[in-house]
C-alpha cells in the first residue's frame, strides 16, 4: 500500500523519549521549556506555549483574547472543524468567509466585504473580537492583505498554523505575523509529538496568561502558587515535548523532501484534467498535504475514485471540510448550499494524495497513473 502518509520517527527521537521515560520525570520539567524555546527560535517569535494539541492552543488564544458569548470571530469556510468549534466552545459565533479557489485559503476580499459590513453597525462592530485565517495544507493565507483588514479595524489576527510550520508568506515565517499563531503536532504534520500544539506570540501580557490557562491558572510568574483565573489541564507532557525537540532537528529536512516530491507531484500533473495546488510567487508552502482538484465531471465520483485507488494499493482522501455545511453548523445557522461556493467546489473536489518525506519517485508516478485512469 501506499500510504497517504508517514510520520518520519527514527532511532534518536525514540531515544530522546525513552530516556525521559526512563528519567521517571514525566511532565513539568524541562524538557517543555526547551521544546518551546526550539520553536521560537525557528519561528522568530518571543514567547512559545507547548500544549496537549492545536484545539487546545486555538481555544486557549480566543481565551486568552477574551472572547465570550455573544462575540463574533471571522473564520474561514474551509478546514478541520477544530478551527470553528473551539469559537462555539468560547460561546462565540462563527461568521465564515469563503476561500479563494485556487489556494484554498481566506479570501481577504470577501473578509474585507463582511469586515465592512460588520463594522458598519454599531451592535456588530462591538461584538468582533478576532479574525482566524488558516494556513490551509501547509500553504499561508496572503497574510499582507489580512493583516492590512484587520489593523483597519483593529481586530486581532489569530493564525490557525495547524499544518504550517515552516510555511512563509513573503519570507516570514507562518504564526509570526499574527497577535498568536497555533500550531499542531499530530502525525500527519511535518513533526510529531503524538498529540501535541504550541501557541507563538509577542506578547508577554497574553503568554502570561496563556501559561496560566494551559495550567488551571497558576500564575506562571509568582514565587509560590496563585491562582489567578479558572484554567485547564492543556499540558504537554516532558517525553512528547523531548520527542518533539528531537524532531524540530529534522524539520528543514523534511520540508524540502516535501517540497521537492511536491514539485515532482507537479511535473506529472502538468496540462493533466486534475488539477495541481496553486502557489503564489509570496508563498513558501510546506505541503502538509499534496491536494489536487479533480475536474468538475469526477466530483460526483470521488468517494468510488478513492475506493478504487485504495483497491489498486493507493491511499489518497478528501481535502478538509466545509465546515458551515456540516451537520452541526448547518443546523445550528442554517447555512444551505450555495452559500460559500468556493468552499462548496473545493470540499466536493479536493483530493489528497500520499506525500511522506520517504515517498518514492516511482510511487509518484505509480500514484498519478492510477489517478489519470481512475479519474477518465
Ligand atoms: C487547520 C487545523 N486546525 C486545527 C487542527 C487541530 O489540531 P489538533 O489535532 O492538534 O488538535 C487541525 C488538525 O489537523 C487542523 O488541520
Amino acid at each position: 500500500m501506499i500510504r497517504l502518509t508517514i510520520p518520519s520517527i527514527e532511532e534518536d527521537d525514540l531515544k530522546a523519549a525513552r530516556d525521559v521515560l526512563q528519567s521517571g520525570f514525566l511532565v513539568q520539567g524541562a524538557q517543555v521549556a526547551e521544546f518551546e524555546k526550539t520553536i521560537a527560535s525557528y519561528v522568530g517569535v518571543k514567547h512559545v506555549i507547548a500544549v496537549s494539541n492545536c484545539t487546545a492552543a486555538l481555544h486557549l488564544s480566543l481565551l486568552a483574547l477574551d472572547v465570550r458569548p455573544g462575540d463574533l470571530v471571522l473564520v474561514t469556510t474551509y478546514s478541520w472543524v477544530a478551527t470553528a468549534n473551539v469559537i462555539e466552545l468560547c460561546g462565540a459565533q462563527p461568521v465564515f468567509v469563503d476561500i479563494q479557489p485556487d489556494t484554498f485559503n481566506m479570501d481577504p476580499e470577501l473578509l474585507a466585504k463582511t469586515m465592512g459590513r460588520l463594522m458598519a453597525t454599531a451592535e456588530t462592530a462591538r461584538r468582533v473580537k478576532a479574525i482566524l485565517p488558516v494556513h490551509t495544507f501547509g500553504q499561508m493565507a496572503d497574510m499582507t492583505a489580512i493583516t492590512k483588514i484587520a489593523e483597519q479595524y483593529g481586530v486581532p489576527v489569530i493564525e490557525d498554523a495547524a499544518c504550517a510550520l515552516g510555511a512563509k508568506w513573503e519570507d516570514r515565517q507562518a504564526g509570526s505575523w499574527g497577535i498568536m499563531g497555533c500550531f499542531s503536532f499530530h502525525p500527519r504534520k511535518a513533526i510529531t509529538t503524538g498529540e501535541g500544539g504550541a501557541i507563538t506570540t509577542n506578547d508577554d501580557q497574553l503568554a502570561r496568561k496563556l501559561r496560566a490557562l494551559r495550567n488551571h491558572g497558576l500564575d506562571p510568574e509568582a514565587s509560590s502558587p496563585e491562582f489567578i483565573m479558572p484554567g485547564f489541564n492543556y499540558r504537554m507532557t516532558e517525553f512528547q515535548a523531548a520527542f518533539g525537540s528531537s524532531q524540530m532537528k529534522k524539520l528543514d529536512r523534511i520540508i524540502a523532501a516535501r517540497r521537492r516530491l511536491a514539485h515532482h507531484y507537479d511535473s506529472l500533473l502538468e496540462n493533466d484534467p486534475v488539477l495541481m495546488p496553486a502557489v503564489p510567487s509570496q508563498s513558501f508552502h510546506v505541503y502538509q498535504s499534496y491536494v489536487t482538484l479533480l475536474p468538475n465531471g469526477a466530483a460526483p465520483r470521488r468517494a468510488e475514485i478513492i475506493r478504487q485507488l485504495k483497491e489498486q494499493g493507493i491511499e489518497t482522501n478528501i481535502g478538509t471540510w466545509h465546515m458551515p455545511l456540516t451537520t452541526y453548523f448547518r443546523s445550528r445557522y442554517g447555512y444551505r448550499a450555495g452559500d460559500f461556493p468556493a468552499s462548496e467546489d473545493v470540499f466536493a473536489r479536493a483530493l489528497t494524495l500520499p506525500l511522506y518525506e520517504n515517498l518514492t519517485a516511482e510511487n509518484q508516478n505509480i500514484v498519478v497513473d492510477r489517478l489519470l485512469d481512475t479519474t477518465g
